[in-house]
């Protein structure tokens, strides 16, 4: 499966490629991963990858700038490894686009791209006022946010409980008000509080699609988790 993944990947850096070589977009890849090096499995380079191709798939569709798409997806998260060593007090967003600007400064990339691929990141995350404008942030949030639901979406909010020590599940507890970081912070508090209102917040007709179904599944797996719980099944 893993094999399949990079071979995706490896596929969909190829097509379309004109201003932007395949050999600059592998550049930049293997400059990415650098910052990878030590992530944790909930949002490590496999997150990446898979948002890439999502991209892809999406940005096709709504007509995006693939080339702005591709690097932007390549380099959304390089920044994620300040925000995990501070407990969130450096928001990712920002601060990955901050080294972008000078990852890709370094090549011989137009000044107008770079706007664009930094304008992607820094919105990706969309809080506050930084609200994706162009079609490719708004391609790019839909992949992120895809890559948080579904059966994919369950198995990284199981990884993340496991990685800050949370339990298997809330049991008689009032997930609403519990905190991150804690051993309350299971994949279900995940759900509750986050993944089950991301379906009404894509920005692409084609991210809603496909979020609607990824929804249903992911509902489904965390009701029947429920009653296994209960003893009831
Ligand atoms: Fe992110
Ligand atoms: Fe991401």
């Amino acid at each position: 499966m893993q094999s399949l993944l990079s071979a995706n990947f490896c596929d969909n850096l190829r097509p379309n490629m004109s201003m932007i070589t395949m050999n600059l977009l592998n550049q930049i890849k293997e400059e990415a991963k650098f910052y990878f090096k030590d992530a944790k499995g909930s949002h490590d380079w496999r997150h990446t990858e898979r948002v890439f191709n999502l991209c892809i798939h999406i940005g096709k569709e709504e007509h995006a700038n693939l080339e702005v798409l591709k690097i932007a997806a390549i380099l959304h998260d390089i920044g994620r490894e300040y925000q995990d060593k501070t407990n969130g007090e450096v928001c990712h967003a920002e601060k990955g686009a901050l080294l972008a600007r000078e990852l890709l400064k370094k090549h011989t990339i137009d000044e107008k791209t770079i706007d664009r691929v930094i304008h992607c990141v820094e919105c990706h995350r969309f809080r506050g006022d930084r609200i994706p404008q162009s079609k490719e942030a708004k391609v790019l949030y839909d992949a992120d946010k895809l890559d948080s639901i579904g059966a994919v979406g369950i198995g990284r909010a199981f990884l993340f409980a496991g990685e800050v020590g949370a339990y298997l599940h809330s049991v008689d507890v009032d997930v609403e008000k519990t905190e991150p970081y804690t051993k309350e912070d299971t994949a279900y508090r995940e759900f509750v509080v986050k993944l089950r209102k991301i379906k009404d917040k894509m920005l692409t007709e084609k991210g809603r699609r496909i979020a609607e179904e990824r929804h249903a599944f992911m509902e489904e797996f965390f009701n029947r988790l429920n009653k296994e719980i209960d003893g009831n099944i």
